[in-house]
């Protein structure tokens, strides 16, 4: 299968890395295993609490949207460049700056190493990457990986009896998060990405990404705690 993970920067960076070497480890593990089975793997990392802090002290320092943007978009990148230590010979080593118009995407990438990336532009967040990404290479699989178990009806964190869904459809998902994104407004994945998700309905399972299990069962094709996205 030809799979992508979004994996959030929540994950891995927050707070900090330095709390998270185990969690990188193990999903380096579990990546390398896939692959050995011959899966074709492509991870997209976001920025986590590494990204919100440059781009609140950015802003407080003057920096406009875009040049914020951009530092978010370096953070996602040091995040990817820590799992890419973690993959070693596994991986690519360069991190890809763009999607659009790289043959080596359709030629070789996935088939000879793991492939991992972060942010690539301003405007757009790793969850819309890696939706471009899983339509580009025609993914059988996008699986998102966040700090909660799947997709609410509200934000669980804010809401105590928010209620999880175990399927939602690609209606119902842009009903929750929500057809345009709204600066401050957090949703569990970002309304450019559920449109490209239900445009090229790509399946998608949001989980959480704490728990690498649920991460098998999705791959495996089980029951996982998380959301499963299709028609
Ligand atoms: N309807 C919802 N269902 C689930 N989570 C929601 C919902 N609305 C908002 N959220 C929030 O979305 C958060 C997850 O998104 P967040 O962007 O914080 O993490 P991430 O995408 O994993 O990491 P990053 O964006 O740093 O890469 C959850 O912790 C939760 O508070
Ligand atoms: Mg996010």
């Amino acid at each position: 299968m030809k799979i992508v993970i979004s994996m959030g920067g929540s994950i891995i960076a927050s707070p900090s890395p330095s709390r998270n070497i185990d969690i990188i480890k193990d999903f380096a593990k579990l990546l390398v295993d896939y692959y050995n089975r011959g899966h074709r793997l492509f991870v997209v990392v976001g920025g986590g609490q590494l990204a919100r802090d440059y781009i609140r002290v950015a802003k407080e320092l003057g920096a406009d949207e875009r040049y914020c943007d951009e530092i978010g978009i370096r953070a996602t990148r040091m995040n990817a460049m820590l799992l890419v230590a973690a993959l070693g010979k596994w991986a690519y080593e360069d991190i890809l700056d763009d999607i659009r118009d790289d043959s080596r995407l359709e030629d070789d990438f996935g088939i000879s190493r793991i492939f991992v990336m972060g942010g690539v532009r301003p405007g757009q967040t790793t969850d819309a990457v890696a939706a471009r990404l899983a339509s580009k290479i025609k993914a059988d699989l996008l699986i998102n990986a966040t700090n909660v178990d799947g997709v609410y009806d509200r934000d669980p964190n804010e809401n105590p009896d928010a209620r999880k869904f175990d399927k939602l459809s690609y209606d119902g998902l842009l009903e929750i998060v929500g057809e345009k994104h709204r600066a401050g407004v957090n949703t569990v994945i970002d309304p450019t990405a559920a449109r490209i998700i239900r445009e090229d309905k790509i399946k998608t399972i949001v989980l959480n990404g704490k728990r690498l299990e649920n991460l098998r069962d999705a791959i495996d094709g089980r029951a996982c705690v998380g959301t499963v996205i299709t028609e």
